[in-house]
């Protein structure tokens, strides 16, 4: 190894000490906002979404679609399961707020309005959830199959009328889980 070398080496090795003792005392020193009402920095925010983005795309690439998620009767199980559980961080056909959504952040997207296209990305957030948001991990304490029945209804969700879901789901439709 030539002096030029080494002494180039040792400069990389010093600018990746100095860095990683930075970054140790900046997330040690408390002066991160870390309240959920005030918005992350633009950076952090990318290298958030980045990192969320890349790790669910990959993740998912092994899901296996079923075919018949235009069942109906798996959209309606799926429907009745979404009134219970998600109406509170997501809305619903007819429900355009809720007190929990308000406070979150990141905020939970509209499902009623957005629905997802991605059915294999959506199965695997369903199930896994993600960190440092509010989304619950539902493969705790659900099976596939209902997972793919919610799957089944959210990428429906915004062409269902608020009368359609009511019928769907009767007294559920107008309970609210804040
Ligand atoms: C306590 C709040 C909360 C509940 C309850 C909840 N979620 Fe979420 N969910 C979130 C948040 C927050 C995000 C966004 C996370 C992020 O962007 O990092 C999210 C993201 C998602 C996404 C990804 C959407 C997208 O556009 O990428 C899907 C799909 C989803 N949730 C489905 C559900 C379903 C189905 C249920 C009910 C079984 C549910 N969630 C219950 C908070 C919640």
């Amino acid at each position: 190894m030539t002096p030029a070398v080494r002494a180039f080496l040792l400069g990389v090795v010093l600018t990746l000490a100095v860095l990683a003792v930075g970054a140790f005392a900046f997330t040690g020193a408390g002066v991160y906002p870390i309240g959920a009402d005030v918005p992350h920095t633009p950076l952090t925010l990318r290298m958030v979404e980045r990192l969320r983005d890349a790790s669910t795309e990959r993740a998912s690439k092994s899901v296996q679609v079923p075919t018949d998620l235009d069942d109906p009767a798996r959209v309606a199980a799926g429907a009745r399961e979404y009134a219970e559980e998600c109406t509170g961080c997501h809305l619903a056909p007819g429900r355009t707020e809720s007190e929990l959504r308000a406070g979150l952040y990141p905020q939970p997207p509209n499902l009623a309005e957005d629905g997802m296209d991605n059915d294999a990305e959506a199965f695997w957030i369903i199930k896994h959830g993600i960190k440092m948001s509010a989304m619950p991990a539902w493969g705790r304490t659900h099976d596939d199959k209902r997972i793919w029945a919610l799957v089944a209804f959210v990428r429906k969700m915004p062409k269902v009328s608020p009368a359609q879901y009511q019928a769907m789901v009767g007294a559920k439709a107008t309970q609210t889980d804040d």
